[in-house]
């Protein structure tokens, strides 16, 4: 009788979880049939204050002394319980792949291109393959929870993280960052979002108070998150470091309670930045839990919280709400069922997936007489600059994945202490161009010598300048090319009119040589196969798509703050020497990037949006009708002798009574020569609304909206207008 029974419960749990046991009588949440906050719930009643206490703070494992066996050094560690059966929570950097390699060493893991590329495909299917592939190495190297999904605002394109975000527009941005969380949780591991919210320079990040309202919050930095957070659905959302109106962002109810878990209603769990903790007072204000507990003056969420609950300063209830929202992530994200198996990578097919993205996310800028792609008949090839040689420049900070095989150079003076030197991933963009060069000679000047990379490339059909930018967390950069490399294309471009210049950079840079080059071509930081996806588009095997997520100023005089706020001091290893607090105003409201630059009239030197092909397309047959909302339907030809991609955006140009420019849709199209397909949009209310700060609503306000639709923000290719009713829409 007894092996009967057994064996039915082995039935009814293979059913249950694909494989996993049967909840024992005992621990009725291990019952996959139960919802996420039942499982909770029943966890939780045989829990001890201290050990409910204990899930709700972490420690940077190089601290862990001893360091539980299989701990590997990585962000972050929150232990179990094993006499629960709750696992621990092992934590790993970041949005671009596994970043747990250590300063100067390298590993196996593989280097998605930077954020702003994967935005610049506009293709959420693409974050969402990156994002799966970035969980699966998490999972195989033993970890289940994933620092990913960036979705701060591109606010100042200086930002020394932006490559590690996605868009200045919060629709795109969120709609990626959403794209990508879903797929690293289709592992069965934690993605956060982060940095909640308005950490949008890294300048003084410690210490600044970004200032900006209510209802500009809500319809642009809030407004990422909000979209990235429905879609996505993060177990866990990682606060700020800097202040927000006064309050930093790790202690302050208005981000978490008010917005964050009242609004949105959204049941996971908010975890510190390392070292963003100041008070107790952050649990009162909705932090659940301290990360990287080394960092903070006090382990504030250990023995001050008990303390803080005996004497009555702190509930128990808050702390099991705290203790709640960390278990009800884990079984939503089943962590219980499907712990973390290491080994088993895969890294051919992972590269796979990190080439598509570049391939997508690589943008042509300009391409004078079709210069591009490199012409069949050249003989001779000059590359010059940017390490070419060696690889891609990637990012640097906690976000850093190191692949085996990169190459470290000196970081410059005045960078941050922290991590190794600026690594370039092992994808060489000159020899991925040699082994595509058919007969032509593909040569390389290191570009040190911008006369002697003149002459080589006159001596050339075609030459192509590689220029990069490094960037990292904890500094900005400026919007001009660093090292001389101005004037090295300038120089090139005196001697070559055919120079074709490329940009290895996490930003938009300035191009005050634009009118010499022929060909620009933004590659982003490109990633593990960077230098293939480069010569991919560079020799015309893959017709470029993608399309700018940002704006490209003409110069730092047209942004709303010219001068970066704070001093340039950057931060030390162990946080101690800060510059002193300053505020940053962001006066420009909700009006971001391209909005800013619709608002000022100001022309910037490629618009947001823009990304050319190697084909043509036109729009016609524009029909928009309103009613509950905008719905545009257009066509889109190709009007060029190559199959290609276009990207048509849809934007509000005017709602009653108030000029404003959002991106209110898009959609990609593929199209052979010669094809024509209609699209439809239709605008989501809330793009249309504005946030009523009274009404506590988003108000759709009625009458009529002007719409454009185009390739880019600046090129309105069909326009139209609709009246749209009235709605209020509760957040
Ligand atoms: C960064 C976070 C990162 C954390 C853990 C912090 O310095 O701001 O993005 O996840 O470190 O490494």
């Amino acid at each position: 009788m007894r092996r009967v029974l057994l064996a039915g419960a082995a039935a009814i749990g293979l059913a249950l979880a694909g494989g996993a046991a049967a909840a024992p009588a005992s621990q009725p949440w291990m019952n996959p049939r139960l919802t996420p906050d039942q499982r909770a719930d029943l966890v939780l009643k045989q829990m001890s204050l201290d050990e409910q206490i204990g899930l709700l703070h972490g420690s940077m494992p190089m601290f862990l002394n001893p360091r539980p066996p299989g701990v590997v050094i990585s962000a972050g560690y929150i232990a179990g319980l094993p006499r629960l059966g709750v696992p621990p929570l092992k934590e790993s950097d970041a949005s671009l792949g596994v970043a747990n390699a250590g300063r100067g060493k390298t590993d196996d893991a593989t280097a998605l291109p930077s954020g702003l590329a994967t935005a610049a495909t506009w293709d959420p299917k693409i974050a969402y393959q990156g994002g799966a592939m970035i969980g699966k190495q998490a999972r195989q190297k033993g970890f289940n929870v994933l620092l990913a999904g960036g979705v701060n605002l591109i606010r100042d394109p200086r930002n020394g993280r932006n490559f590690e975000y996605g868009a200045e527009d919060p629709l795109l941005a969120g709609t990626m960052a959403g794209a990508a969380i879903r797929g690293i949780q289709s592992n069965h591991i934690i993605s956060t979002t982060k940095h909640y919210a308005v950490n949008d320079q890294e300048t003084g990040r410690m210490v600044l108070d970004a200032q900006l309202g209510d209802a500009a919050a809500r319809e642009s930095d809030l407004l990422a998150f909000e979209i990235a957070i429905e879609t996505g659905h993060p177990g866990s959302v990682m606060c700020a470091y800097q202040r927000v109106n006064g309050t930093y962002a790790c202690e302050n109810p208005y981000l978490l309670t008010d917005v964050l878990k009242r609004d949105w209603a959204w049941p996971g769990f908010v975890m510190s930045d390392w070292g963003a903790v100041h008070s107790l007072g952050a649990a009162k204000a909705g932090l659940d839990q301290e990360s990287g507990q080394q960092l903070d003056k006090q382990v504030y969420f250990d023995k001050p919280l008990k303390a803080a609950v005996a004497s009555g300063e702190i509930s128990a209830g808050k702390v099991h709400d705290m203790a709640h929202r960390v278990l009800r992530a884990m079984f939503a994200q089943g962590l219980f069922e499907h712990p973390p198996e290491a080994g088993g990578l895969d890294t051919a097919a992972d590269a796979a997936v990190a080439l598509k993205a570049a391939e997508q996310g690589i943008v042509l800028l300009k391409n004078e007489g079709g210069l591009l792609p490199l012409a069949r008949h050249a003989r001779k090839i000059a590359v010059i600059g940017g390490h070419a040689d060696v690889g891609v420049i990637s990012g640097g900070g906690s976000s850093q994945v190191a692949p085996l095989g990169s190459v470290s150079f000196p970081r410059p003076p005045g960078a941050p202490k922290w991590g190794g030197g600026i690594l370039f991933h092992p994808s060489s963009p000159l020899k991925a161009l040699q082994a595509r060069a058919g007969g032509a000679e593909v040569v390389y000047d290191d570009g040190s010598d911008p006369a002697r990379a003149a002459a080589l490339a006159k001596s050339a059909d075609v030459a192509i300048v590689f220029a990069t930018q490094w960037a990292s967390e904890a500094m900005d950069v400026s919007l001009t090319l660093t090292d001389n490399q101005d004037a090295l294309i300038d120089a090139v471009a005196s001697a070559q009119p055919k120079t074709v210049v490329v940009l290895e950079t996490g930003n938009p840079v300035l191009t005050p040589w634009i009118d010499k080059v022929g060909a620009l071509v933004e590659a982003w930081y490109p990633g593990h196969k960077g230098g293939e996806a480069i010569a991919e588009v560079l020799t015309g095997e893959v017709n470029p798509s993608g399309r700018l997520p940002v704006s490209f100023p003409a110069s730092e005089a047209q942004l709303p703050r010219p001068a970066l706020s704070g001093d340039k001091v950057t931060e030390a290893a162990d946080n101690s020497a800060q510059p002193k607090p300053f505020d940053v105003a962001y006066t420009e409201g909700s009006d971001v990037g391209y909005r800013w630059f619709a608002k000022t009239g100001e022309k910037p030197a490629f618009a947001f949006g823009r990304g050319l092909s190697y084909t043509r397309f036109r729009y016609s047959d524009a029909k928009v009708t309103g009613g509950k909302t905008l719905t545009v339907s257009f066509r889109v030809t190709n009007t060029g002798a190559r199959a290609g991609t276009e990207t048509p955006q849809l934007y509000l140009a005017a709602s009653p009574g108030r000029r404003q420019q959002r991106l209110i849709g898009w959609s990609r199209v593929a199209l052979k020569p010669g094809a024509s397909t209609a699209v439809t949009l239709a605008a989501a209310p809330r793009m249309l609304a504005n946030w009523d700060e009274h009404a506590h609503a988003w108000r759709v306000a009625g009458g009529a909206y002007r719409v454009f639709v185009g390739p880019d923000a600046a090129t309105p290719a069909l326009r139209g207008s609709a009246t749209v009713s009235a709605t209020s829409l509760k957040p």
